[in-house]
């Protein structure tokens, strides 16, 4: 790997530098909110302490980017102090967002401070404090660096399924730590994380705690470059929301896309790249979101007034927008089109088109059939997904075959859409050129308890061989009374277009390099992914470069 010096914003905990202690006589003469007065006569005050400090960007990344954090409970006068080189400190206030965990009753704070007006390719100082908040004589403190203008080369990073290094949950390990830490070592602008973020839904009475463990460990890298994410199927919790998406939007706040549903999916623009977040769930056959197996009812907590989750249940959300999010895609990447400006399109989503993962859960023909015809049409370079917890690289792929699948029981004839790849062999040079076809990548390493790193094949030619979701898998009655189970996919094609599958470890991070190249030139993405050899079972924290892609064509202005 290629560690870089450590950045110009400090220590990577900014708070690892100690406040003095504060006295709760100077806390709550500080706070300036009337104490509460406990059975024992001590004074207790609502903790407005920031914790879960992450950016993202605005609207514009040359111009805007949110701080948005959490606090135990309800902040007093929460606010951002900006700091810009040369200029005065200013103010900057946050505004609240909440929501009360249907499953344990616990009601989360949050707040968000838009920070506007900035000035492109400028590096900023920020502290986050609020009246009661019990580090305010020397709040958390984070930077950031805003976009340039125009074309120019940045790095982003990207995976997806971090969870948490607190291993008491669900698909926790302390991997997730250094995954954090690698963001950090490779300095990106800024970082995709592909869904699967914390898997609290696997923690159903707990969910909120969760929450905080995930929003903690990835602090020290979020509230220091924006990470920007896209919901996962373990973001679809019991009891938070139609979507069961509450946790997640009350959050993040990310670019608006000016539809009925908000904070789901957005794009933003990075020099001559658009970047475009999908929620696939919208999409997709697999039902893989919340679930409840049995046997006996889960039950929220009494405070909540919430009725039993009964076996069986789970939340599926194909088709909730009723094609509201494939209307915003085409349009968007209709408009990326007509811009000269715009050199790359990348999109980011959780589920996978093309997996040929042998464990995990395969292609989904959902994505294949509603938006590989977008990405055909209007020329997506890469695709960045997660799901499947290990690497995968495609060749470029355009259109499809109807006739290429079967039934993974019975053998009959299935149309599983099969991509067709363009090209099958490394072209001379090693550059691609994604004007002919779309690359999509599986980056599902972050940090989860369950690496995946085998992959299917077929067993008469041992060539690459992918399962594929063709139909919904809802929940069926299982073998074991009052227990429910789901299927796995139901369809298998040989993986023509698998590229390179890594077999050594289930854990990476994909480091993306733009050139924008000159003029009436070319310009270039180099992608370059980076593997933790070693991290099974014991955690790792080095990470070795694996495998390199490099895809180049024209600049549009050429
Ligand atoms: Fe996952
Ligand atoms: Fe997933």
């Amino acid at each position: 790997m290629n560690p870089r010096q450590p950045d110009r914003h400090g220590p990577a905990d900014p708070r690892a530098a100690e406040a003095p202690p504060i006295s709760r006589r100077e806390f709550f003469a500080g706070a300036g909110v009337a104490a509460l007065l406990g059975p024992e006569g001590e004074a207790a005050v609502a903790d407005g302490t920031p914790e879960q400090v992450h950016l993202t960007w605005g609207a514009d990344p040359s111009r805007s980017v949110v701080v948005s954090w959490a606090s135990p409970a309800q902040s007093i006068n929460p606010r951002v102090v900006l700091q810009a080189p040369g200029h005065d400190a200013a103010l900057v206030h946050a505004v609240q967002r909440t929501y009360t965990d249907g499953m344990n009753g616990q009601t989360v704070f949050t707040y968000h401070a838009p920070l506007a007006d900035l000035a492109p390719g400028e590096s900023y100082r920020y502290s986050v404090t609020a009246d009661n908040d019990a580090r305010r004589h020397a709040p958390f403190a984070g930077g950031f660096r805003t976009a340039a203008l125009g074309r120019f080369a940045f790095r982003w990073t990207s995976y997806g399924d971090l969870a948490t290094p607190v291993t008491s949950w669900a698909l926790s390990s302390p991997q997730s730590r250094h995954a954090v830490d690698a963001v950090e070592r490779f300095e990106p602008l800024f970082h995709l994380l592909n869904g699967d973020l914390c898997y609290a839904n696997m923690n159903p009475t707990a969910q909120p705690v969760v929450w905080a463990d995930f929003g903690n460990n990835v602090q020290r890298s979020a509230a220091r470059r924006p990470w920007m994410p896209c919901p996962g199927n373990h973001e679809i919790e019991f009891g938070n929301g139609e979507h069961g998406l509450d946790a997640y939007l009350t959050r993040y706040s990310l670019p608006d896309n000016g539809t009925r549903y908000p904070g789901r999916w957005y794009s933003f623009r990075v020099g001559s790249a658009l970047f475009v977040s999908l929620a696939a769930d919208d999409v997709i056959y697999q039902d893989s979101g919340a679930f409840h197996a049995g046997p006996g009812p889960l039950l929220p907590a009494p405070s909540t007034g919430r009725a039993p989750i009964e076996p069986g249940t789970s939340i599926y959300l194909r088709g909730y927008s009723g094609g509201e999010q494939t209307r915003w895609l085409e349009a968007t990447l209709a408009a990326a089109r007509r811009d000269t400006g715009i050199d790359w399109i990348i999109v980011q989503m959780h589920q996978d088109a093309l997996s040929s993962s042998r464990d995990g859960n395969g292609c989904d023909k959902g994505i294949r059939e509603t938006w590989l015809p977008l990405f055909d049409r209007y020329g997506v370079d890469l695709v960045l997904c997660g799901h499947d917890h290990d690497y995968e690289r495609s060749w470029p792929v355009r259109g499809c075959r109807h006739d290429a699948g079967r039934d993974a029981a019975s053998g009959a004839p299935v149309d599983t859409c099969q991509p067709l790849p363009v090209a099958t062999s490394e072209p001379p040079g090693g550059v691609f050129d994604t004007r002919l076809g779309t690359i999509h990548l599986i980056l599902g390493g972050g940090g989860t308890s369950a690496p995946l790193r085998t992959y299917g094949s077929n067993p008469a030619t041992g060539a690459p061989q992918a399962k594929v979701i063709t139909r919904p898998n809802r929940p069926l009655p299982g073998a074991v009374p009052g227990v429910f189970i789901k299927s796995g996919a139901d369809a298998l094609e040989e993986a023509v277009w698998s590229a390179r599958r890594d077999s050594v470890s289930g854990y990476g991070i994909a480091v993306f390099d733009l050139d924008p190249g000159a003029a009436r030139g070319r310009t270039s993405i180099t992608m370059r992914y980076y593997h933790a050899t070693g991290a099974e079972p014991a955690p790792a924290a080095a990470y070795q470069l694996f495998d390199t892609l490099i895809i180049a064509k024209d600049r549009r202005d050429a």
